[in-house]
């Protein structure tokens, strides 16, 4: 048998070929200690798309595309995830008209030429195993205003007065809408109401972006209906007052959002996430109890929005919360979101629940699957500061699992086989193997 570094086939250039896949829980046949996988390396199925493992990226704007386009910064920011064993990478809010856009420099896919260096990027994925989609957005609102770091510095040295992106400045802030003409703060900019035919055309939008991720590849789509955005604010009393079929009862809220499904579900088979905000976070009760009025967006009405994407056949709910209501009062603390997931958990164990919003350790991530709060996590910042958190998260729960070919070398605990009843974490400790590792490294021929 010939020893060759495999390519992966059909594809115009040299890659290595990972087998099994990076991110993937090896057999316990090999090593014994991946007899009893912890919930975080289980694979997760949704309409016959495997994830190797539940932990996901969340989606991330970068404010880095040229003219919605993606540029190399996202080639080469996806592509490291892409080689670093993640279950799922959910691309950007990507808008599907370009008034939809957050800040001038967002991603887009309202136009062909935009789906060229999505496919590049995406087959880059493809080649290292990677489970990659995007997340379809309309920013309503919260468009046309500026990147985080053009409003202010981390440094906290200037601030700009506004958030909006002023026509100078790349923005479109006469064309910004939303269901009702109520700004999100006096610093946003004054939406437009939209007119039912412009809530048809959008309808649309959403569809022909979804058409053109079929072309790209994607294997999954998530539909951004949370954080104050287009969706969120259809769905919320404090941002919708329309008195037509799309504002007032919570059904007529829910229509707008429900139609963008349902005509996603019909145009795209694979699996489709909806990402909603369970609370609007903002003071008082959801419900006036006096009235049975609804206040706010909150955790009933998401319950009953979920048991409605479910009934439109969508594969899994990723929980966040808040965006809509600039006086929020969030009490932020490790994972503070999942309370919401597990809520909705409760309410619909028949539909795969996504947890996100500081989940940082593997424990602790393990615990929320382990206990039935959610079936996958989504994590962001965290990611930004170790994109090889999966295969930390491997070694410290003691679970075997494949890092890249080209990367191996820096995991040599991960992949040294434990003795059975032994994880490779705690031998790796004992052994030194760390040290062990360097000193091999230091008399091998490199
Ligand atoms: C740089 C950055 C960009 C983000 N962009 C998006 C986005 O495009 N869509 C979205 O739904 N959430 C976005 N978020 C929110 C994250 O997906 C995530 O929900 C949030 O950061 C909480 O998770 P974390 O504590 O793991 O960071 C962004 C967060 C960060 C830090």
């Amino acid at each position: 048998m010939a020893h060759i570094n495999k390519p992966v086939p059909r594809i115009d250039q040299f890659i290595s070929l990972n087998e099994p896949t990076i991110g993937t829980a090896y057999s316990k046949d090999i090593y014994p200690q991946n007899a009893n996988l912890p919930e975080l390396f289980k694979p997760l199925t949704l309409r016959g798309v495997t994830f190797n493992n539940r932990i996901f990226v969340s989606p991330m704007c970068q404010y880095s595309s040229d003219n919605g386009h993606a540029t190399d910064w996202h080639f080469v920011h996806i592509g490291g995830y892409a080689t670093r064993g993640l279950g799922a990478i959910c691309m950007e809010a990507t808008a599907v008209v370009p008034e939809g856009r957050i800040s001038p420099q967002d991603a887009g896919l309202w136009t062909d030429s935009q789906m060229a260096p999505l496919k590049r990027i995406v087959a880059f994925a493809h080649s290292q195993g990677a489970k990659i989609g995007v997340q379809l957005a309309h920013a309503g609102r919260k468009a046309s205003t500026y990147a985080p770091w053009v409003h202010a510095d981390m440094a906290k040295t200037w601030k700009a007065p506004t958030y909006v992106a002023g026509k100078d400045e790349g923005g479109w802030p006469d064309h910004v809408y939303a269901p009702s003409e109520i700004q999100f703060s006096d610093q946003y900019p004054k939406p437009n109401a939209l007119t039912e035919q412009q809530i048809a055309d959008l309808t649309d939008a959403f569809v022909k972006a979804a058409e053109r991720c079929k072309e790209i590849g994607f294997d999954f789509i998530e539909v951004h209906a949370a954080h104050g955005y287009l969706q969120h604010e259809f769905t919320s009393p404090l941002s919708n007052t329309r008195t037509d079929q799309y504002g007032g009862s919570l059904e007529n809220r829910l229509r707008f959002p429900l139609q963008v499904t349902k005509k996603l579900r019909a145009a795209w088979d694979k699996p489709l996430f909806i990402r909603i905000s369970a609370t609007d976070w903002a003071e008082g009760p959801e419900k006036d109890p006096a009235t049975g009025e609804w206040k706010q967006w909150g955790i009933e009405q998401s319950t009953i929005y979920v048991g409605e994407l479910k009934k439109l056949g969508v594969d899994l709910i990723d929980c966040s919360s808040g965006g809509n209501w600039v006086q929020q009062k969030i009490t932020v603390g490790p994972g503070y979101q999942v309370p919401f997931a597990e809520a909705l958990k409760k309410a619909h164990p028949d539909i795969p629940i996504g947890a996100v919003g500081l989940i940082t350790e593997p424990e602790q991530a393990e615990s929320y699957l382990k206990e039935g709060k959610a079936d996958a996590v989504f994590l962001a910042r965290e990611l930004i500061r170790n994109p090889h958190w999966a295969i930390h998260a491997a070694q410290k729960l003691g679970v075997a699992v494949k890092p890249a070919n080209q990367y191996e070398r820096g995991w040599a605990d991960v992949l040294t086989p434990a003795r059975p009843g032994e994880s490779s974490h705690r031998r790796a400790e004992e052994q030194g193997t760390g040290k062990e590792h360097f000193e091999q490294k230091k008399s091998s021929p490199l």
